[in-house]
């Protein structure tokens, strides 16, 4: 708890560009909840280099992507928007958590076999180690909850498992943080293949909205989206799942059930469909694009943003650390 509000923690990677996958399943939600949680949401640098990264590019999408998370609706001066690497803390603990964890349990996780069989000429330490530092974001917040993806469910299971050994062995130190189950955020698959999820990594910009597209851009990619070959717009994931995947993207960003939008499209083609699906969606990212211009423009705003968030994270971080590393038997700072 801060204050008498409960505490949540998340984060997102800078690489690639957002898409509408991500707007949809965590971004909105992350708005959403904003407002009754005590929020932190970290642009997770640390984490990034477990796969090389252009220095530059790595950079500006990590600013980017704090930009979007103010332009999507985040308030920055209520909740903490910030860089991973400049709270130390998260690297100092997930160095104690090392040696709290299992190599078997590392072992186990499906994230490391895929990224290891992906980059299988890069596998390197970090990317063994990495459910432990997001443990380490994670608990240094003593956070209560945490919104996360299916695919990330695992990791947060460790981090419960991790935090209830340290626990176990030293008090009460860490509040054992539970996955946000709350409305689930849409999930939103492939424009080129709808057996796969929309993903930022995608190498086909087709088959991903990015954020930052413009109007004309969105309406192509939809109008060129993979159907099926009849033509009635009905939900039918098993057997229509390019014009099903359309329909939960139109529903989410207008807020209109799977029935109501089969009613709408009644009796019309995909094209009529496809356009109406592009123009709503362009629609919800116009005032993000708005914002984020202006954002874009105001270096001194995001700069001291993110020097302030940064402090704070900073603060709050290194209060548990303190805590930790007296329990585990470090020395006392003399001051
Ligand atoms: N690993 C997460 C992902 O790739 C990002 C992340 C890092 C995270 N630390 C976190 C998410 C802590 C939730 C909590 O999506």
């Amino acid at each position: 708890m801060i204050g008498d509000k409960k505490v949540l923690f998340s984060g997102m990677q800078a690489t690639g560009s957002l898409t509408l996958g991500n707007y949809l399943g965590a971004l909105k939600n992350w708005v959403a909840l904003s407002e009754e949680y005590e929020c932190f949401y970290s642009v997770v640098d640390l984490h990034s280099i477990t796969v090389r990264q252009d220095p530059a590019e790595l950079r500006k999408k990590a600013r980017n992507l704090l930009m979007l998370y103010i332009a999507a609706g985040i308030d920055p001066e209520k909740n903490c928007l910030y860089y991973q690497s400049h709270a130390s803390a998260h690297c100092e603990l997930a160095w104690i958590l090392d040696c709290f964890t299992y190599m078997g349990e590392l072992n186990r996780m499906t994230q490391f076999k895929d990224k290891s069989a992906k980059h299988a000429d890069n596998i390197n330490a970090g990317l063994f180690t990495y459910p432990v530092l997001m443990a380490a974001d994670i608990l240094l917040y003593q956070a209560d909850v945490v919104p996360v993806g299916k695919d990330q469910l695992q990791h947060l299971e460790l981090t419960r498992d991790i935090a209830n050994r340290f626990n176990s062995i030293y008090g009460d130190v860490f509040t054992i943080p539970e996955p946000y189950l709350g409305k689930a955020g849409a999930k939103i698959m492939s424009l080129q293949d709808p057996s796969k999820k929309m993903s930022k990594s995608d190498e086909n910009p087709n088959a991903s909205i990015y954020l930052t597209d413009d109007k004309d851009t969105i309406i192509r990619k939809f109008k060129r989206a993979v159907t099926d070959s009849d033509s009635a717009i009905r939900y039918d994931v098993e057997n229509k799942p390019g014009v099903s995947n359309l329909i939960e993207i139109y529903g989410a960003v207008t807020n209109k059930s799977f029935e109501e939008v089969e009613k709408e499209f009644e009796g019309k083609g995909y094209g009529d469909f496809k356009l109406a699906v592009g123009e709503a969606v362009a629609d919800i990212l116009e005032p993000l694009h708005v914002r984020f211009a202006e954002l874009s423009a105001d270096k001194a705003y995001i700069d001291k943003i993110i020097k302030e968030n940064g402090e704070k994270a900073d603060y709050y971080s290194k209060k548990t650390l303190r805590k930790v590393q007296k329990k585990v038997g470090f020395p006392e700072r003399i001051r």
